[in-house]
């Protein structure tokens, strides 16, 4: 996770208390469903320039110590690349069967394309071969930011030829790791990558144009998915017959009130946050029709020729439409909204939105400002996304809280794990189609210009010590109980986990 508050312009004077501690749904899971927890490359692995590693653009980002608040970089972060046993150990004693990872793309491919680097292929290798000895299945992310640094200095993910070169590393994959992969993640958050990196600028590779380049950005990343969707589709999924998705980070938006424009207001930011990448993929093949209106008249407005939202021709529309065997979902947190025109000389993919959104003070908060406890917005957000892009199956890939503490008896994460699991629970049992859940993190890690002051992590890091073992938290032994029981049982208090 890294967002920063850009969207959240704070207007404590307009909330209204929404939050209700709900009771808990005592019920279990289906008997398949796929528990698991999450991490990246770039935040546990370390070994940074290791047997002949490229540079991607967050060893250069954050090798400036202006760019994180402790100065500190992923340069060994959990030390992964070598102790990814300690993380096995971690990951079997609490019970789940699947580990999301991602793969270093400049691991593989130093250069981004052309020159392969074995011993990266060879460490990724390893590290599932030892996943499935401990009978654990790998659900593997293709790009969780962590670009090839030659990559960028050819344009990044503003040169449209990006889709060719991430077809090509995807392939890569298929082809070395795919008869053990069967669940795979595209690329992680968009939203962060288009508007973070290519908008406000304020994380990696740190390109400024919020109402361009974002678009622009954003543009090639879903037909960079869409190429990498089709390759599998067309020649690895026959003979591996695994799955393919891409994961989008969405939170919930109520509207401050029962009026009209703040209703509009919520469904439009939630439109252009996960609809923006959704639509064209599960939904009509195109942008919402929201985003097209609003950016189009802005833009026009602006003295722009042309929308600053890129079209799609009707050959992507094609490729892109129903690239995707089921829905990634992260989801942290809620916000209330209100309807606001905003200032027009300001080209900004936020301002396009005409809103104001803020979170709700009557929430638990955790040590990051955007994120509150607000376990309600998930059971909703997995509604309106099966309403919206035709009943997907939907994997969360991502749901956690961060402390500044780290302590062991961690009782907010308990809760937070607790609640929103039971909203997911009840959304499978209004009927969505929620296979799978992860959660964020494993265990402490490098988290992006926070460095290590946030902790979202299910087993705490001691940084300062040169083995960094993995220690058990409550949490993580909440959560191994509930996988264990595959559900919420009424008649055992959630005291004696099997760790
Ligand atoms: C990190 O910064 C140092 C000092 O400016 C520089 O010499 C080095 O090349 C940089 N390394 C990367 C990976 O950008
Ligand atoms: C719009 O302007 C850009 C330069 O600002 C130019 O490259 C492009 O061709 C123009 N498009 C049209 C449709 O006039
Ligand atoms: C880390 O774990 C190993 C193996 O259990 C142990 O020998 C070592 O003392 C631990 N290190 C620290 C700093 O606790």
């Amino acid at each position: 996770m890294n967002w920063t508050s850009v969207l959240l312009l704070a207007l404590s004077t307009l909330a209204v208390s929404i939050y209700v501690d709900e009771p808990l749904l005592y019920d279990t899971f289906p008997p398949d469903f796929m528990w698991a927890t999450a991490t990246s490359a770039y935040q546990i692995e370390g070994g940074w320039d290791a047997d002949g590693k490229g540079l991607s653009i967050y060893d250069v980002w954050m090798n400036d110590s202006n760019h994180v608040t402790d100065g500190t970089s992923g340069k060994v972060a959990c030390n992964s690349y070598y102790f990814y046993e300690k993380d096995i150990e971690a990951l079997r004693s609490l019970g789940v069967s699947y580990y999301r990872f991602s793969i270093s793309w400049a691991r593989v491919l130093p250069d981004g394309i052309g020159r392969i680097n074995q011993p990266g292929i060879d460490y990724y290798k390893r590290l599932i071969a030892a996943l499935k000895a401990a009978n654990i299945q790998p659900m593997v992310t293709l790009y969780h930011w962590d670009l090839p640094q030659a990559l960028e200095l050819m344009g990044g993910w503003l040169n449209p030829s990006i889709a060719d070169w991430f077809e090509e590393y995807a392939r890569l994959c298929y082809t070395e790791f795919g008869n053990d992969v069967k669940y795979w993640i595209t690329i992680n958050e968009p939203w962060v990558i288009a508007y973070q990196g290519y908008g406000s600028g304020n994380t990696a590779p740190g390109t400024y144009g919020p109402g361009t380049f974002t678009y622009q950005a954003g543009h090639h990343i879903i037909l960079a998915h869409a190429k990498a969707y089709r390759a599998y589709e067309t020649q690895f999924k026959p003979t591996q017959q695994g799955k393919v998705g891409i994961t989008v980070n969405i939170n919930w938006y109520d509207p401050k009130d029962d009026q009209l424009e703040n209703i509009e207001a919520a469904e439009r930011a939630l439109q252009f946050l996960g609809g923006w990448i959704a639509n064209p993929i599960y939904g009509s093949g195109d942008y919402p029709d929201v985003m097209k209106q609003k950016v189009g008249d802005k833009s026009a407005q602006q003295g722009f020729n042309q929308s600053r939202l890129p079209e799609f021709t009707a050959e992507q529309k094609i490729l892109v439409r129903g690239s995707a065997d089921f829905f990634g979902l992260n989801y942290y947190t809620s916000y209330l909204t209100a309807n606001k025109i905003q200032d027009i000389s300001i080209i900004d993919y936020g301002y396009d939105q005409d809103i104001e959104s803020y979170s709700d003070p009557t929430c638990y908060q955790s040590s990051f400002d955007w994120l509150t406890i607000t376990p309600f917005g998930m059971r909703k957000t997995l509604q309106w996304i099966k309403d919206r892009f035709n009943d997907p199956e939907i994997i969360i890939t991502e749901n956690g809280i961060s402390d500044r503490a780290g302590n062991l008896d961690d009782v907010m994460r308990v809760y937070y794990y607790k609640h929103n699991i039971n909203s997911m629970l009840k959304a499978i049992k209004d009927g969505v189609r929620v296979t799978g859940y992860a959660a964020w993190s494993l265990m402490d890690n490098f988290e992006w210009g926070n460095g290590f002051t946030q902790k979202f992590g299910l087993f705490s890091i001691d940084f300062t010590t040169s083995d960094l073992n993995r220690t058990t938290k409550a949490s993580a032994r909440y959560y191994a109980k509930l996988v264990n029981d595959n559900g919420f049982m009424a008649d055992q208090p959630c005291n004696n986990s099997p760790i």
